[in-house]
């Protein structure tokens, strides 16, 4: 008989950067419909309260943190937050993420600095912040870091930093996974092709043949859903993935896996 219980969140406790939007909303919509307790965090005000009033009404236990993960004071208001609502932490993911697209001879200062802070900085602020709760939780505690395929192929379209910061989050949880396995805490990371939110939305209005491209060079012959990449991290965060730690899992369609 199998245990159906492995294969839920349900009492787990969960914070999720960049909620608001995109991949980190549909992480948030599954999770929740697993049974976890959501903590959003984000730095848009707007769409973190629309989301977060319309997911209440649907009666699921979420609420949500204006906080942009780039700023110190922000990050120990999101530690009383995660005190004050979720009383522990099971789960981290750092979903998070930006691109800045120009040639690299372009790049300034500011900009190498912007996308280290947001997509690679974060992460390990936040994971070692957490740490100590994560280290005491009794519920299977994990991290769940959403990469990129670009961590491991050259995407013409994105950039040089985008693509060097997602290679360095992977080996971040990489190293974290076996770093804090004797403590219990599983570190994995999921990296998404192109996949339907406003990121790529941005990146496809600026190159008007790209989603057929993209159709093209995938095997499922489309790109993905934010709900499917989701169910990947939600799966990562269950205790049916109990002996899962360090993997980095492609949410492709086949893309990376396509020769000729
Ligand atoms: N969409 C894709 O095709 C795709 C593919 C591969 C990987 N990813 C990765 O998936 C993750 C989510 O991407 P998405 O497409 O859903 O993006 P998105 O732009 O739709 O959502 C990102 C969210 O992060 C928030 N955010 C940005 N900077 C922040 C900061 N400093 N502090 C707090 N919140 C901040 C934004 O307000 C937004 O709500 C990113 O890490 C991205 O790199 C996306």
């Amino acid at each position: 008989m199998q245990n159906h219980s492995v294969w839920s969140l349900d009492r787990k406790k969960v914070i999720i950067t960049g909620a608001a939007s995109g991949i980190g909303l549909a992480i948030t919509e599954t999770f929740l419909e697993l049974g976890a307790t959501v903590l959003m965090v984000d730095r848009d005000q707007k769409a973190l309260d629309l989301e977060k009033t319309r997911l209440l009404d649907l009666g699921f236990s979420v609420d949500c943190i204006v906080a942009d993960v780039t700023q110190a004071n922000d990050l120990q208001a999101i530690v009383r937050k995660m005190e004050s609502f979720l009383g522990g932490l099971d789960v981290l993911v750092n979903n998070v993420g930006m691109n800045i697209r120009k040639p690299t001879l372009e790049y300034t200062a500011e900009d190498f600095h912007t996308i280290m802070s947001v997509n690679l900085e974060s992460a390990f602020n936040l994971s070692r912040l957490f740490y100590p709760w994560l280290k005491a939780s009794q519920q299977g505690p994990s991290i769940v870091n959403v990469s990129s395929l670009n961590s491991q192929r050259v995407i013409r379209f994105t950039s040089a930093m985008y693509t060097a910061s997602k290679a360095a989050l992977e080996q971040l949880s990489n190293f974290l996974a076996v770093e804090w396995a004797p403590e219990g805490i599983r570190v994995n990371s999921i990296h998404p092709w192109a996949t339907r939110t406003p990121l790529a939305m941005d990146a496809f209005h600026k190159n008007p043949d790209i989603e057929e491209r993209i159709q093209k060079a995938t095997p499922l012959g489309r790109i993905a859903e934010p709900e499917e990449v989701a169910r990947v991290a939600a799966f990562l965060a269950m205790p049916a993935a109990s002996y899962i730690t360090g993997v980095n899992l492609a949410v492709d369609g086949g893309f990376s896996k396509l020769g000729f």
